[in-house]
């Protein structure tokens, strides 16, 4: 008798996988391995061989029984695991989903504020958080020696401004500096937005940290008056904080916007105790020296900015007292908003 060794190994492995229930899987075995199965045949037509072929015919015999049980194995596995999971699941049990997150409530709240922008018409333009001093001081009209340029109140990086000599690159202090490089970049009229985290090595405490956000504002057209920011700032926090917010306007100043001013918001009107007002904001008509810095024509624009803090309308909008509960990312903070 000859035996075709590799068509019977094709033919387990073929019939190995059509198996699906335990009683198909004992009449495999029982096909192969049982006592007047293949592999005893195999075994017993050892008799009658030609000598010369005896150790091929006694390998051939151990190697299917190896396969065969490999095959089953392999398959028992897979066929109790079905078996067990018809027997045992409670198909009318509710699951165990995974828990979804959410966005930050800082995420939250700089988004609700650039849709109320974008509703009125403004776009969004994000600009670098690592900046040269040209985009963060000097273009701003803030002069070499003003005490915001000292290294204790803006962080310097330990590497030069590729495109200043000597001087070396630092992070934002406040978004103002993308007001210089929309500026530079494109012809009024414009009306951009640009939100993002700003740096200062301020000491940490329940209002102060090194790390903030602001929503910078900037237009600018031929015809532009102090009573469009004023409209502009009174309709957003309208619409940001509700009908019944009031607001007062106090006179400020800032290098590159004249007049200037900081917006405040009564907080006790919102139900927060801890000051009558609360500055949100400043902002002021764009002084024409930054228009100079950025090469736009003498007295041809006017326009206004404004710069507001989004921890600071987040704390006001949903009464939070702790400026550090932001970052800390304690889940019972984070899942109340
Ligand atoms: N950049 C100012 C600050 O961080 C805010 C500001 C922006 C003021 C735009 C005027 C105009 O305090």
């Amino acid at each position: 008798m000859q035996w075709n060794f590799p068509e019977i190994h094709d033919q387990a492995k073929a019939e190995a996988q059509a198996l699906g229930n335990p009683q198909e899987l004992e009449a495999f075995r029982l096909k192969y391995l049982g006592k007047k199965g293949i592999v005893a045949a195999v075994f017993g037509s050892l008799g009658q061989a030609e000598p010369a072929d005896k150790a091929a015919i006694g390998k051939g015999a151990n190697d299917l029984r190896t396969l065969v049980e490999a095959l089953i194995a392999e398959k028992s596995g897979s066929i109790n695991t079905v078996k067990k999971a018809e027997e045992f699941i409670d198909i009318s049990l509710p699951g165990t989903g995974n828990a979804l997150g959410h966005t930050h409530i800082l995420t939250q709240t700089m988004q609700e504020i650039i849709a109320v922008f974008e509703q009125m018409g403004f776009v969004t333009i994000e600009t670098p958080e690592i900046e040269t001093e040209f985009h963060n001081f000097t273009g701003l009209n803030i002069p070499i020696d003003h005490p915001s340029r000292d290294a204790f109140d803006t962080f310097y990086l330990d590497a030069e401004d590729p495109t200043a000599r000597g001087r070396r690159l630092l992070l934002r202090s406040h978004t103002s500096p993308g007001q210089v490089r929309i500026m530079k970049a494109y012809k009024p009229p414009m009306a951009v937005i640009v939100p993002g985290r700003v740096y200062r090595p301020d000491a940490v405490d329940a209002s102060h940290s090194f790390m903030f956000h602001q929503v910078e504002g900037l237009l600018v057209d031929e015809k532009v008056q102090f009573s469009d920011l004023k409209g502009l700032l009174t309709e957003f926090c309208r619409r940001f904080f509700g009908p019944k917010v009031i607001m007062r306007f106090r006179p400020h100043f800032f290098p590159f916007t004249e007049p200037s001013a900081e917006v405040d918001i009564n907080a006790e009107i919102l139900g927060i105790q801890r000051k009558k007002w609360l500055e949100i904001l400043g902002c002021g008509m764009i002084n024409p020296k930054v228009f100079d810095a950025v090469g736009y024509p003498k007295n041809k624009y006017k326009g206004f900015a404004f710069g507001m803090g989004v921890e600071r309308m987040a704390m006001l909008k949903y009464g939070i007292n702790d400026i550090r509960l932001f970052y800390e990312n304690d889940v019972r903070f984070l899942k109340q908003f």
